[in-house]
């Protein structure tokens, strides 16, 4: 198949690609460069350098044609969003508006399109998150990943454009930037292999889902042929808190000292872990990596980085 996927270069669609590649499928990335890198990009993989939200997007869609679009190209941060709610927006809703019409005009089979069980539930009222929660976004970020979705059902209900979202946890692995939302365990592992106490903010016992990137990129191709008009959360369903965490890595990385504790972050969720059931029933997914195994794998390529 011809693939199309926005932001190729980052962390999380990057590994997409590679793995695209080797299947066999022939695949154009668009990506800006804003946070991703070029040496991530795959050789065997077209690409555009161009914003999402540029009108030169149409002649890449009509040179290409491709049969599925893979939409990872976003503005990632929470805190930049609040900063600059408009940037955000820019790419978060005018990008993939303008990756949607495309889509439509162009008679692309399916759109994935990447949203965040992070984000848009909020603080859950119940844990862990099924998909019928309310949306209940706290930041732009978590509205613009929100708005994505509706926009979604609309193409969806109106043009018939065929359409899953998935909402990832926390998601980490090989070039995961520190800044992503399971930034921690980049920044963690990078320090406690230099031997240096990483800082962890409050008590520590804070809990989040984190899913390995192999496993996402998992979720991506089941998604190109099966569900449409839905939504899934992708995570392990399992809460790990920055303890536990720091206790893991410190193991896996003979790390002898202990973490620094400093002041709680302002407005940090206190709990977040997915229920993946719904993606286990339709699209057949399931996380292959435990904890361990994942952060085995992510510590050999920061090794690799940083010799
Ligand atoms: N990392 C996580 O834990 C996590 C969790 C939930 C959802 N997501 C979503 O997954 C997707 C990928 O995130 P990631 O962690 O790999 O981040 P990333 O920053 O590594 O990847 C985003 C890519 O999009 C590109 N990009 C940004 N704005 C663009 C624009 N206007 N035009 C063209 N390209 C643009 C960047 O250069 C980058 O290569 C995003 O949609 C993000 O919201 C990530």
């Amino acid at each position: 198949m011809k693939i199309l996927v926005t932001g190729g270069a980052g962390f999380i669609a990057s590994n997409l690609v590679d793995e695209l590649v080797s299947l066999g499928h022939s695949v154009i990335v668009i990506d800006n460069l804003s946070t991703g890198k070029t040496e991530n990009l795959n050789k065997e993989a077209i690409f555009y350098r161009l914003d999402i939200s540029d009108k030169n997007v149409e002649t890449i869609f009509k040179k290409h044609r491709p049969d599925i679009v893979d939409h990872h190209a976003a503005q990632i941060s929470v805190v930049n969003s609040v900063s600059d709610p408009i940037k955000d927006a820019q790419t978060n809703i005018i990008g993939l508006l303008n990756i949607l019409t495309h889509s439509v005009k162009y008679k692309v089979k399916k759109v994935i399109n990447v949203s965040s069980g992070g984000v848009v539930y909020g603080d859950p009222k119940q844990l862990p998150a099924k998909e019928t929660l309310p949306f209940d976004p706290l930041s732009p970020y978590g509205i613009s990943k929100t708005t994505g979705e509706y926009y979604l059902r609309f193409f969806s209900k109106v043009y018939g454009l065929k359409s899953t979202s998935l909402r990832y946890s926390n998601v980490y692995g090989p070039r995961q930037d520190p800044k992503g939302e399971a930034g921690v365990i980049a920044i963690f592992s990078k320090l406690m292999l230099r031997g240096k106490a990483p800082t962890i903010f409050g008590n520590g016992r804070q809990e989040r889902d984190y899913v390995f990137v192999k496993d996402i990129v998992d979720a991506n191709v089941l998604a190109m042929t099966k569900g449409d008009g839905e939504a899934f959360n992708i995570g392990t369903g399992i809460p790990t808190s920055v303890n536990q965490l720091f206790s893991v890595l410190k193991t896996l990385t003979d790390f002898d000292g202990e973490p620094i504790y400093g002041e709680a972050r302002k407005g940090e969720l206190f709990r977040n872990y997915l229920d993946s059931a719904k993606a286990k029933r339709v699209l057949g997914w399931k996380p292959k990596h435990d904890l361990e195994n994942g952060l085995k794998k992510t510590l050999g390529w920061v090794r690799s980085v940083n010799d």
